[in-house]
């Protein structure tokens, strides 16, 4: 009888044993996985620190964590390197240590094709793009246009109440070869264009840009160079965060029409001169209502601005269980000038 009721007790214990063994183990394969990203060097020598665990809850089925030890390249699912500090020789690439398998090397820059300097020697090194540009493995776009939620909100009264320039731009890095220098100095000979920044010696604070943007009708958002898809913070913050119509130039008409809100900018391309663009803008200027259906986007969509690295960074976490499992840039310099077919 005893000798039963061991038995019946063992075979409990051990049934016990068994469901604790199993939903522990099911239990363990619902844990999120685990993904280390190393930030080999901060980009522009950037003062904050971008480590830690930034990417927050939302990703339920993956943690990360953002590492700047290089102690811990051995055990790296992920190395990002940005590209102005390697070909400006301030970093190297880490060469001579012996590459885990599965390790990814990911290429990271923000800057147009003419400034990211020679990539030639980069070919067939980096696993993954991270750019502005949507082909990229993973896309950091400056800003973009997202859905407004809360629908059918009126713009205000009277857009223009405290304009009182037409154009207003802000250069610090002028130089006369570039093609938004050449349209400046047009358009200014028939339109006042206010202009601010070093060039003129008249810098704006962090805090004074947007406020004092806000008071012209439009703002050059000229971008350096003319590249596809290369749309800055000129247009997403400056232009849009104060209220100012953008007139653009860099990127061709189309990628802002895929891109920015609808009717929400000029392009210097749309016209056949500078003449013309000028008597565009003093007419829309001289028109409240046409003026004003420059902000009707709003109705429908917001901008998002994005300008955190460690936001970048997290990007590539909540895109990590999805990327192709064995891809190497055989031709960075390729992909980057968009002579490539990758
Ligand atoms: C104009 O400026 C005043 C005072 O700063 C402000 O209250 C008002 O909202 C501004 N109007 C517009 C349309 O921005
Ligand atoms: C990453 O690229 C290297 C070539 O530099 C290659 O050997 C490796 O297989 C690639 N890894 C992945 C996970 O794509």
């Amino acid at each position: 009888m005893r000798k039963c009721l061991l038995v019946t007790c063992l075979c409990v214990l051990l049934l016990g044993l068994r469901n604790f063994w199993l939903t522990g183990f099911s239990f363990d394969s619902n844990q999120p996985m685990h993904v280390t990203i190393l930030m080999w060097h901060r980009p522009f020598s950037v003062p904050n620190d971008l480590s830690g665990d930034a990417c927050g809850d939302h990703h339920s089925t993956l943690f990360c964590t953002i590492v700047e030890q290089r102690s811990l390249f051995p055990t790296a699912d992920v190395v990002v390197f940005h590209n102005y500090e390697l070909v400006t020789g301030r970093e190297k690439l880490p060469l001579d240590l012996p590459r885990p398998p599965g390790q990814r090397w990911a290429w990271l820059s923000l800057e147009s094709p003419v400034h990211n300097g020679d990539l030639r020697r980069f070919a067939g090194i980096f696993n993954l793009t991270i750019n502005y540009r949507r082909d990229a493995d993973i896309t950091t776009p400056y800003g973009e246009r997202l859905v407004n939620e809360a629908e059918g909100e009126d713009p205000v009264q009277d857009i223009t109440q405290n304009k009182s320039f037409l154009a207003c731009w802000v250069v610090s890095n002028y130089r006369s070869s570039y093609r938004r220098s050449q349209v400046y100095k047009e358009l200014s000979t028939i339109v006042p264009v206010k202009v601010y920044g070093r060039w003129t010696k008249t810098l704006l604070t962090a805090e004074a840009l947007l406020p004092t943007i806000s008071r012209c009708y439009f703002y050059l958002a000229f971008e350096n160079s003319e590249a596809k898809e290369y749309i800055t913070e000129k247009l997403w913050k400056n232009a849009y965060l104060s209220g100012a119509v953008p007139v653009v130039l860099g990127a061709p008409v189309q990628d802002y029409e895929a891109l920015a809100p609808p009717h929400s900018f000029i392009h210097v391309d749309q016209f056949a001169s500078v003449k013309e663009l000028a008597e565009y803008l003093l007419q829309v200027a001289g028109d409240k209502k046409r003026y004003s259906e420059y902000f009707r986007w709003k109705r429908k969509w917001k901008v998002k601005v994005s300008n955190n690295w460690k936001e970048r960074l997290c990007k590539l976490c909540s895109h990590y269980e999805h990327l192709p499992p064995n891809k190497v840039h055989t031709d960075l310099a390729a992909w980057v000038h968009g002579t490539g077919t990758m």
